[in-house]
Order: C-alpha cells, then structure tokens, then sequence
C-alpha cells in the first residue's frame, strides 16, 4: 500500500535502489499528473534513505530560471538563477553534480545552513533539461556511486514517462 511504502536498506544500496525503482514504476503506472508523480517520487526516495531535502526544480522557460516543484524537507529557495549554484550548473551543463562539501562550490545557494553535501540530477527530455532532481544531506560526502547510478536509474524513469504527462 502507498502508505506503507517501506525499504529495507539492510541488503546495500543497489539493491535498496532496485527495490525502490521498482516501486517508484509501480506508483506512476497509469498516472498522468505530472504533479502527483513527481510529489510521490520525491516521498518515496526521503522515505527510503531518509536525506535532508529531497525535490525537484522545474525549468520556466519564460523567466528562464528554475522553479520549486514537489519536495520532501524543509522550506527551501522558490526561484534559482541560471548562473548560480549546484542547481543550476546541473542544468546548464546537462550533467550530474556531485558535491561532497557545500561550502567549497563557488556560488552554492544555501536554503538550509544543516546542508553539508548535494547531488542534483538534470531530468532531460528531447534534448533539453526539464528539471533537476535535487538531494540534500546533512552529512559531508554523502552520496557515493551507488547512490549516483541508482538516482541516475530512477531519473531514466522519469524521462520516459514525463512527456506522457500533463
Ligand atoms: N543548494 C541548491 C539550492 C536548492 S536547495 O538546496 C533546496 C543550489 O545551490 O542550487
């Protein structure tokens, strides 16, 4: 049941990320609101590892910066600029960002003084980036190369099925 969404993380992470991929596929089967899927994947990875903030950034095209969607965590930055911060330089760039120590990355945008590392996801769709999947720890280094491929397998997920979505 949705509601008693739970991954055991005992057996590592690969397999933590297979088991939450898998129920991430189920969740969005059928569903055709962009809203209500992206809302649910941001709940079901904050409910498996349990990270700081979990959301995503949505790319306005028309102010040409990113735009808070669905998140899990506290209340964080609305608008983020193009040429400033972890964010943004996933989405120019079109390429994962991993950042094991906040503080060193010139221009980070700090919605939340306990965050100590980031990886931020560009969603890309035709070509273009449609938005950012970003994850937030309190811990420095966080996010290793289990968590880059598993979160890059989820991302693959949401590509496929975004233009299907309204
Ligand atoms: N740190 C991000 C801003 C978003 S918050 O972490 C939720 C950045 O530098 O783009």
């Amino acid at each position: 049941m949705a509601g008693d969404w739970h991954i055991d993380l005992s057996g590592g992470k690969p397999a933590a990320f297979a088991a939450l991929r898998q129920g991430v596929q189920a969740l969005l089967a059928g569903e055709p609101s962009r809203t209500a899927n992206l809302a649910n994947v941001t709940a079901a990875i904050q409910a498996t590892f349990s990270w700081h903030w979990v959301g995503f950034y949505l790319v306005d095209v028309e102010r040409d910066e990113l735009v808070l969607g669905p998140f899990q965590g506290p209340v964080a930055c609305t608008r983020l600029r193009r040429d400033k911060g972890v964010c943004a330089a996933a989405w120019t760039s079109l390429q994962m960002v991993n950042v094991p120590d906040v503080e060193a990355f010139p221009g980070h945008v700090a919605c939340s003084s306990l965050t100590q590392s980031e990886l931020v996801l560009p969603v890309v769709v035709d070509g273009e980036v449609v938005a950012v999947l970003d994850i937030d720890s309190v811990q420095p280094a966080d996010f290793d190369a289990a968590d880059e491929a598993g979160l890059a397998a989820l991302v693959e997920e949401i590509e496929t099925l975004w233009s299907s979505w309204r």
